[in-house]
């Protein structure tokens, strides 16, 4: 396979997943869908921007041992210094093939305190802007996956303006989609004039799905049918991810499932999951006039183009 980390400019697209409702699997899509592109060949940064620092979690990152979102935030290191390489052999943490990672930890809690300290124009909602110029400008990823938090931090506020794409994550309870009409609410006002217009909101992850249970595959029907774009398609993406407990088990190893049970069931279902995701930004790409169209995505190498195979 050639070496698809040589590329001189990747694209950098933004996608950050969110949902401001705790525990609809918000970090386990982010690890997973980025090991997922990772395992296809794409190069990925995982952004965790979670004061709870779930992302930096699952891989068993010691948020105390490293720059964190934090340090980047009030200026004690740049974006590239927090950056945890996925091929220094130095590191004390296996990270997947292909995924780079940007730890959090619970200092976060302070940064609006610590930056309007700092700076009495301190805008939150721009919080994260520089650090996405810097990594972007690095030409180094293909896609900066930011993993926010359930609470309307700061730096889930800047997720929204700093984002190509906007995922949103589900499981098929009642206060968990009662929650949808006010996150669709949230996207739309980002998307406002003077915030990111350019903000498109690329699907939903409907997670953590029990069929055996009537009332969730009731939620899942609903959701399906009453919640599209503007091209009639469902928001939902057409993978839906199972429950499995083995996630669960992996994150106690320092991993996702990808990388603990390959074979899994669900596995499979994160690999086509990468899959549309990839299919759904290039359907998306295609409809963008060319002063608006910044990098495209390098093509795979040849061994890995099921990427854009069709799921
Ligand atoms: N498909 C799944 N099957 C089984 N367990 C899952 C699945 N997805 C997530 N979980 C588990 O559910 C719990 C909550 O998931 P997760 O931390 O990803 O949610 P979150 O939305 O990021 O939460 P928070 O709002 O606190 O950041 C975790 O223990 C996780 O391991
Ligand atoms: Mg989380």
């Amino acid at each position: 396979m050639s070496d698809s980390s040589t590329s001189p400019l990747r694209a950098g697209y933004v996608l950050s997943i969110g949902m401001q409702k705790g525990g609809v699997s918000k970090t386990t899509n982010a690890c997973h869908l980025a090991v997922a592109l990772g395992e296809a060949g794409r190069r990925v940064l995982l952004w965790d921007v979670d004061e709870n620092y779930g992302a930096t979690k699952v891989f068993q990152i010691p948020p105390d041992a490293f720059f964190t979102t934090m340090s980047i935030l009030t200026g004690d290191s740049t974006a590239e210094e927090a950056v945890l390489s996925f091929d220094d052999r130095e590191l004390d943490v296996e990270l997947p093939q292909n995924v780079d990672v940007i730890p959090s930890s619970r200092a976060l809690q302070g940064v609006d305190r610590a930056l309007s300290a700092k700076d009495k124009f301190y805008n939150p909602n721009d919080c994260l802007s520089p650090a996405v110029e810097e990594l972007k400008a690095l030409g180094r990823y293909d896609y900066i996956i930011i993993d926010t938090g359930p609470q309307a931090s700061p730096t889930t506020r800047s997720a929204y303006m700093v984002s190509d794409y906007f995922v949103l994550s589900l499981v098929p309870e009642k206060l968990a989609v009662d929650s949808l009409p006010d996150a669709l609410e949230d996207i739309a006002n980002a998307r406002r004039p003077g915030r990111n217009p350019d903000l498109h909101l690329l699907g939903l992850i409907l997670s953590c799905m029990d069929r055996r249970v009537t009332l969730a595959k009731r939620y899942e029907d609903a959701i399906t049918e009453r919640f599209r774009q503007a091209n009639q398609e469902p928001v939902k993406f057409k993978t839906t991810i199972g429950r499995a407990a083995a996630i669960d088990r992996a994150a106690h190893r320092g991993q996702t499932l990808l990388q603990a049970e390959p074979a899994h069931k669900v596995s499979d279902q994160y690999r086509k999951l990468a899959r549309e995701v990839e299919q759904r930004i290039l359907a998306h790409r295609a409809t963008l006039t060319k002063s608006e169209q910044r990098p495209a995505l390098a093509p795979l190498p040849a061994a890995a183009q099921g990427v854009t195979a069709n799921a």
